[in-house]
Formats: structure tokens, C-alpha cells, sequence
């Protein structure tokens, strides 16, 4: 396995400030993604977790520098890129990519798939006549399974898989090293959903990438995930290797979260003891105090509400934010 960091996230805050009132004069603080801080490694897959809006899709966009962040670092292969701008970031954009969760929506309905593909491409100059721009689409189309012919479409001709296909491409173009996959199958039919996660292994594979791989599911990042980070309400409440967070997760909302997964076998199924998630998640506008899940966890006690759990480190592969596993932090 890799160990050289390829990313490191070290406090990393993403609020936004909604106007309040007629004048607008007030600001709301949505605390979208509050202090995160974890690692990926060259070449691995990390699967980040949690329920809708805890956060993820904003950690996606902040460290592919679409949002600037608030506060915190985000260092890239040495870098810290939290606030570069313009010329400079520009070699990040290249190396940089993401796929987005809504196929229908992330693609421009008035541009051709040739187009949309080749955007990246004509930015970043790196081939010079438009023909070898052209050539490279073409191939690119062969690599996503679409068919040469379709360069000169639209996206709306498209199934949701194959323009799930074509945001692919779009990534691929500039030849990045590193991409968001930010719920890249959760708008498909389950039954495209393998092809497009087996065609991201075999990707990863050829080009030698790194993915950060959001899901709300467990189940979906288990087989794919060399490491994974839980969050809930804008924090990482659990980080690990895959089958630690699997085996020997040590946090309550990471428990419910797997509970939730319908279990195949019928032995192991009756051997756990399922946590059920009941109640919505708060608002990230007024958090609860101390643990952020406290109001839907079974073992809070009064230390949950006075003091936030750090995230502490219970071996070299899983950290856990959560009084009741570390209490002696
Ligand atoms: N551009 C934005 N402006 C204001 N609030 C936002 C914006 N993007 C996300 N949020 C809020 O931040 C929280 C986290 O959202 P998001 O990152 O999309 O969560 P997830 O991807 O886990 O579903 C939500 O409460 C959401 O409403
Ligand atoms: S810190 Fe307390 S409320 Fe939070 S997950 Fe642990 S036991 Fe539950
Ligand atoms: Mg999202």
C-alpha cells in the first residue's frame, strides 16, 4: 500500500453566510464543514460517509478549490492550495478533477459532448492544434464506452448512465492525478451502478489516481475504499482503515449508519445489536452543543453536552471522535 500523502486536511471549515431579515443586514452561520481534518494517500480510494447534508459535497468542493475555504489548510502533494487564486492555482485545476452527483445537471445542455469534454482541454493548452484536441476526445470517448459518433450530441440524448460517462471523460481529459467522486452512481439505475464503479477500479488502475469517493451509504464504499472517514453534521466523527471501520468501528453514528444496511448473512445479522437513527439531523445553523449527534445517540450523558470529543487515535489505522470509546481523553 502507498503511504506518501497526497492530501492532508488539517482543520479544514467551510461556513456560509446566509442573509437574514428584510435589510439582510444579519447573517446566519451555516457551519457546513466545522475543523475536518484527515489524510489520502497516493493512490487509494477514501470513501467519506454520512447522511445528506452533513457535509461532503462541501468538502468535495473546497478541496477542488470551487469554495474557498473559511478556515483551515488544505495541502496538496506539499501545497497548501486553501487560498490560492488565479495563475497560480491554475496547475491545481489540472490535477484536480471531479465528477459530480447529478449527471443531468453538472453537464451544459447547450453545448456538444465534444465541447463539454474538450473545455478543459483548450485551458490548459497542453495540445496545441485543435485536431490532436479533437483526437484526444475521440479517445477518451473510446476509453468511457461511448461511441465516436456521439461527440456531436447533446447531452439530454443521453441515458443518465452515459452522461454519467461523459462527466467522466471530462475529468479525464487534462490527465489529473487526483478526483472527486462525489455520489458518482447515487443518481443511477442500480443496475448501471457496477459498470461505472468497476470502469473507475479499472481507471484508477491504468492511470495511477486517487479518489476521494463520497457516498451517504457504507455499503457503497466498503469494496471500493482503501480507508474511510464518517461524518456527521459538518465533523469527521470516525476515520480508519476499511475493514477497521467495518470491524471495529467505535462510534455510535458509524454503528447506526451500518445497521442500517441490510445484512446478507442471517447469523451475523443476529449478532448485532441494530442502533436505529431516529429524528432528523439538526441544522448546521445551530448545532447542538459538546457531540454534534447527542441528540440521537443512545449513550449521550451530560459530558456529550458540555464538551466536543476530540478525535483521538486508538491505533496507527482508526481515529474516533466520541467520549464513550476514548474516555480517557
Ligand atoms: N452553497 C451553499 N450555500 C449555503 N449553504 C450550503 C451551500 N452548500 C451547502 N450548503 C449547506 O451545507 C450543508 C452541507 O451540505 P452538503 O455539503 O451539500 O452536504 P452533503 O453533500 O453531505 O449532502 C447543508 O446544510 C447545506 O444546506
Ligand atoms: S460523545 Fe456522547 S453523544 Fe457523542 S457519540 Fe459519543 S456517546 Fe454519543
Ligand atoms: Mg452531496
Amino acid at each position: 500500500m502507498p503511504t506518501d500523502k497526497l492530501i492532508e486536511l488539517d482543520g479544514l471549515t467551510k461556513y456560509f453566510y446566509k442573509p437574514m431579515g428584510l435589510l439582510g443586514r444579519k447573517k446566519q452561520v451555516i457551519q457546513s464543514v466545522d475543523h475536518v481534518s484527515f489524510h489520502i494517500l497516493r493512490h487509494e480510494t477514501f470513501g467519506l460517509v454520512g447522511e445528506s447534508g452533513c457535509g461532503k459535497t462541501t468538502i468535495g468542493r473546497t478541496i477542488t478549490r470551487l469554495y474557498e475555504p473559511t478556515e483551515g489548510k488544505i495541502l496538496y502533494d506539499g501545497t497548501d492550495i486553501s487560498h490560492l487564486k488565479g495563475q497560480e492555482l491554475l496547475p491545481f485545476r489540472k490535477r484536480i478533477q471531479m465528477i459530480f452527483q447529478d449527471p443531468y445537471a453538472s453537464l451544459d445542455s447547450r453545448m456538444t459532448v465534444m465541447d463539454i469534454i474538450r473545455e478543459a482541454l483548450d485551458l490548459h493548452g497542453d495540445l496545441h492544434t485543435k485536431e490532436e484536441r479533437n483526437q484526444r476526445v475521440y479517445e477518451l470517448l473510446d476509453r468511457v464506452g461511448l461511441q465516436r459518433e456521439h461527440a456531436n450530441r447533446y447531452p439530454h440524448e443521453f441515458s443518465g448512465g452515459q452522461r454519467q460517462r461523459i462527466g467522466i471523460a471530462r475529468a479525464l481529459a487534462v490527465d489529473p492525478e487526483f478526483i472527486v467522486c462525489d455520489e458518482p452512481i447515487s443518481a443511477l439505475d442500480v443496475s448501471i451502478q457496477a459498470q461505472v464503479v468497476n470502469m473507475l477500479e479499472d481507471l484508477q488502475k491504468e492511470f495511477g489516481l486517487t479518489y476521494l469517493f463520497i457516498a451517504h451509504d457504507l455499503s457503497m464504499v466498503r469494496h471500493i475504499s482503501n480507508r474511510i472517514g464518517v461524518m456527521y453534521l459538518g465533523k469527521l466523527v470516525e476515520v480508519g482503515d476499511s475493514e477497521e471501520i467495518y470491524q471495529h468501528h467505535l462510534h455510535p453514528y458509524t454503528e447506526a449508519l451500518l445497521s442500517s444496511v441490510p445484512v446478507p448473512d442471517p447469523e451475523t445479522a443476529r449478532q448485532s445489536q441494530p442502533i436505529m437513527l431516529e429524528g432528523d439531523i439538526p441544522s448546521p445553523i445551530a448545532p447542538p452543543s459538546g457531540c454534534r449527534f447527542r441528540t440521537r445517540c443512545p449513550y449521550a450523558t451530560e459530558l456529550c453536552a458540555q464538551q466536543e470529543p476530540p478525535l483521538v487515535n486508538v491505533n496507527d489505522h482508526h481515529a474516533v471522535a466520541c467520549h464513550r470509546a476514548t474516555p480517557q481523553a
